[in-house]
């Protein structure tokens, strides 16, 4: 049988290992890793290049309204394009619930809005709303078409679902080997503050940044956390910003706990300098939990090489700095009223790559695991996210020696500026395949419109960790019938 591609002459780069050698694609699939093979009816030379897994992006808002009723800059097609440029051959953003939704209804939504993807995808639900139908009907429903991972909010007025919210869906998720996620920070704490800076006058996007203290999402973190534990449930939780919130994540995980975490590179690369430009530039910079300073910078980037985070995702939230989006209520609009979040689901590979790697931070093989193959086993992406046979063939083919710089052209996405402007990265995925079609070659877009197919997803691998037993918990279900 011969290949219908084969990648030959590369240094191929898993979560583990490197080595030198060829691979195989059979009908979208990778069929054959071996030092030399021959064949194929496409050959692509990768010289000189590492072969990777295409990059998995867990967290990007696409298609998607805010809680006020933003619609983002980008759908399906901008988004996955966008992902595509930067080295991703999947992706998986949000499926949102607007109060009083059906999840069925969101779902559909959603399906409808995601055909147009040149990649592959699949969704996490965002939970605002858990009634019973939803519990008992809705989400079991969402888990048994493969949509596995749900995420909630501890913040924002029209998301925020509390802490019995958070228990109910957490048991829930827990019964149907399902994962919740949650976006941490205390409303409670974020709304004294804004009070607080009210009073003041101070209204100017810089003073978005000290609106949600650091200790704020350490106290969240610490609450889920301690959720999780009550309901026996594993726990993602999405864009940690701070060392407080990443020590409870780590002291979780030293004691076996099922918890997994992500940061961001705006984490690791602005500052909150940055909301402090002339006029509304600031506004660029705003997302929730805000960018921090120097110090913490350094304290994520240590949790970043020992192990924290299991990922590096985007949180992708496109908003334009125009009146669609950021400045969509004035020119002078106060702080709260002013979109949260930053595109970069095309920067935060080629700047993970950079930064990481090139800078001497990460071995390729931990890139390889923060980018894709973590993602692939927590999230339950069975055919993903590493390089053997049966896999399908998504992968990402980097020059890791081209020096760019950031420009907004190159995010391809449908944004009016990116917040890493000008910034000189080295290493570019020169050659994106998505089940062994090529979606990006040399800077050209050669995937199409709707080539993107659903995935559906398994449960989370919680191998080697077990959630602690809670004696009154265990007390209380003594007398039961095993369920
Ligand atoms: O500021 C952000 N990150 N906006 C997107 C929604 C969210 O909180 O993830
Ligand atoms: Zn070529
Ligand atoms: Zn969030
Ligand atoms: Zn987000």
């Amino acid at each position: 049988m011969d290949f219908d591609t084969v990648i030959h002459g590369g240094t191929i780069v898993t979560a583990t290992e490197q080595y030198r050698g060829d691979l195989g694609i059979s009908q979208g699939r990778i069929s054959a890793v071996a030092e030399r093979l021959p064949g194929g009816t496409r050959r692509i030379d990768a010289g000189g290049r590492l072969v990777m897994p295409g990059g998995i992006e867990t967290h990007a808002h696409i298609a998607q309204e805010s809680a006020s009723g933003i619609m983002t800059a980008d759908d399906y097609l901008s988004g996955s394009i966008s992902a595509a440029f930067g080295g991703n051959s999947s992706f998986i953003p949000f499926a949102a619930q607007h109060r009083g939704q059906s999840i069925d209804d969101v779902i559909a939504t959603y399906d409808a809005r995601a055909r147009p993807s040149v990649i592959d995808y699949s969704y996490h639900l965002i939970v605002s709303d858990p009634t019973e139908d939803v519990l008992t009907a809705g989400l079991p429903r969402a888990f048994a078409r493969g949509i596995t991972s749900l995420k909630v909010f501890t913040t924002y007025d029209l998301l925020n679902i509390g802490d019995v919210g958070m228990l109910d869906i957490l048991g829930v998720a827990r019964d149907h080997g399902a994962l919740t996620m949650v976006h941490a920070e205390n409303q409670a704490m974020i709304a004294w503050m804004n009070r607080e800076l009210a009073a003041r006058g101070k209204t100017a996007p810089k003073y978005h940044a000290l609106s949600r203290p650091e200790l704020a999402e350490e106290e969240a973190i610490n609450r889920a956390i301690t959720l999780a534990q009550l309901a026996g449930a594993p726990l993602f939780i999405v864009h940690v910003s701070t060392d407080g919130g990443a020590r409870r994540v780590q002291r979780a995980r030293a004691e076996g706990a099922p918890i997994f975490a992500e940061t961001c590179p705006q984490y690791l690369e602005l500052t909150r300098a940055d909301l402090d430009r002339p006029g509304m530039e600031g506004a660029k910079y705003i997302c929730s939990p805000p960018v921090r300073d120097e110090a913490t910078q350094e304290a994520l980037w240590r949790h970043v090489q020992t192990g924290t985070f299991d990922s590096v995702s985007s949180d992708h939230a496109p908003y334009r700095y125009d009146k669609t989006g950021k400045l969509m209520n004035g020119e002078d609009a106060p702080y709260p009223k002013i979109a949260n979040g930053m595109p970069g689901v095309a920067a935060r590979l080629p700047w993970l790559f950079s930064e990481g790697v090139i800078k001497g931070r990460l071995r390729p093989e931990e890139f390889v695991a923060l980018s894709a193959t973590n993602a692939a086993r927590i999230f339950g992406v069975a055919k993903k996210g590493r390089i053997a046979p049966g896999m399908d063939a998504d992968i990402a083919i980097w020059n890791p020696e081209t020096v760019r710089r950031v420009t907004l052209g190159d995010q391809h996405d449908n944004m009016d500026y990116t917040p890493f402007e000008g910034l000189e990265l080295t290493g570019v995925p020169e050659v994106v395949i998505t089940r062994g079609e090529v979606i990006v070659e040399h800077g050209e877009l050669h995937g199409a419109k709707g080539q993107g197919r659903f995935f559906a997803r398994e449960r989370t691998d919680l191998t080697g960790r077990t959630a602690r037993p809670i004696k009154e918990v265990a007390l209380m279900r003594a007398d039961e019938a095993p369920r």
